[in-house]
């Protein structure tokens, strides 16, 4: 007996049980919450050849997690080879290969392949969606998704998932105002959508609404808090409101609660805390002890795999004074430039001189600072993240053109920043 999913996509491996199982994973994987982990343990101990579940553990575990996390990905990985599986399932399998193989981009247009054959393949829309986020590719990030909007319709189950993924593409592309509906009405039809919930934050942070930002994220927060694996994240994000506001005592309460209360091992995770004393510290806010405790759970961590995560780890490590770890990563970001992986070229390109650049600007450098991070800053995207993650760069190079005595071209780029945060 073929079993298919609730879109007749086949399901190789499953008992009708275990495809129950996998659809309740899904579900909670495209909201951003609940335990879908749990639910794929279910759905294998079933049917232990149950293909698209191993690889479903492995999208949701294999990139941009800590070591133990990585390994269940690859085990898991491990564990789909061999299996029978038809042609979407082979390249579902072939998307992961790609993915743990530090082949990012050779992933992301296998899943697009996919998502082209099968629009109402959600799962290969949103790890689609995840790869245009690790390469920055701000068009695909809205396209990938658009191209499946005419296979889908309201009140198609997890139809809300696909309108919050729109609505980041739309926002990573500027457009605003279609992306704040869409990301509001993916709200309206699932509250407990922390993707959605992002999407329109990133609305307001890009149109620095800084007041609409703590509003919309106060307003409901147990439903992007609650037993969801983008909170974190999500509370950056508040965070960011609250700075814009000046609301100090705010932003190191949620430092210190939601964000990095728990001291996530997540370099993801890492990277918003890394990211937001960065930002205290480029307002001269004394931080206490915070930045020596992430420096230490980023000196646990490998290096080579991200320069994305590098840089935050470097900033880390400038932040906290140890100017001997920051070195030491430096070169750790040198070697990872030999390598034949996308993170190679990305490293070498941007990742490292942006790295240098907060080096340099932790030394006191900062016309070497201004000058690093000039170079590389329009092209800065290929190292992943969003825009307002990335604005770090911004505020860095603006900060390093002050202290350096170099205001008109300060001057220049504050006019540059208002000019592009108009208020809706
Ligand atoms: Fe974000």
């Amino acid at each position: 007996m073929t079993v298919t999913d609730i879109h007749g996509h086949v399901l190789s491996g499953a008992s009708p049980q275990a495809a129950e199982h996998y659809q309740q994973a899904l579900d909670a994987y495209h909201r951003y919450g609940g335990k879908p982990m749990k639910h794929l343990a279910r759905a294998l101990a079933d049917s232990p050849g149950f293909v698209m579940a191993h690889l479903l553990k492995t999208y949701m575990t294999g990139v941009g997690t800590d070591p133990p996390t990585q390994a269940i990905g690859r085990a898991a990985l491990a564990d789909a080879r061999g299996l029978p599986a038809d042609s979407r399932e082979q390249a579902h399998r072939a998307a992961a290969e790609a993915l743990l193989g530090g082949r990012t981009r050779a992933a992301g247009r296998i899943l697009e392949d996919i998502a082209v054959e099968h629009p109402r393949d959600l799962l290969a829309l949103q790890a689609g969606q995840l790869v245009d986020f690790l390469t920055g590719d701000a068009r695909m990030l809205r396209d990938r998704i658009a191209r499946a909007l005419p296979a889908w319709s309201e009140g198609m189950p997890n139809h809300h998932a696909l309108l919050a993924m729109h609505a980041f593409g739309l926002e990573e592309t500027g457009d605003y105002a279609r992306a704040e509906a869409a990301g509001r009405r993916a709200i309206e039809l699932e509250p407990r959508n922390g993707w959605a919930q992002h999407a329109v934050a990133h609305v307001c942070e890009m149109q620095d609404r800084r007041s609409d930002g703590v509003g919309w994220m106060r307003g409901n927060p147990c439903a992007w808090s609650d037993d969801s694996f983008f909170a974190i994240h999500n509370a950056w994000h508040l965070a960011l409101f609250h700075l814009g506001l000046d609301e100090i005592d705010e932003v190191l309460a949620l430092y210190d609660g939601p964000i990095y209360g728990e001291r996530s091992t997540m370099p993801f995770d890492m990277d918003d805390a890394a990211a937001l004393l960065w930002r205290l510290r480029l307002r001269e806010i004394d931080v206490g002890d915070r930045w020596s405790i992430l420096a230490d759970a980023y000196a646990a961590q490998p290096r080579g795999q991200s320069a994305f995560d590098d840089v935050h780890a470097i900033i880390a490590f400038v932040g906290a004074g140890r100017d001997a770890e920051a070195g030491a990563a430096l070169a750790d970001m040198s070697t990872a430039t030999l390598l034949t992986n996308d993170n190679a070229a990305v490293t070498r390109d941007i990742g490292l001189p942006v790295a240098q650049a907060m080096v340099a600007h932790g030394r006191g450098r900062h016309g070497e600072a201004v000058d690093l991070l000039r170079e590389v800053r329009n092209g800065a995207a290929r190292f992943g993240g969003s825009h307002a993650q990335r604005d770090l760069l911004d505020l860095t190079l603006i900060d390093a053109a002050r202290r350096d005595g170099q205001t008109a071209l300060e001057r220049a780029l504050l006019a540059e920043r208002e000019a592009a945060k108009p208020v809706a």
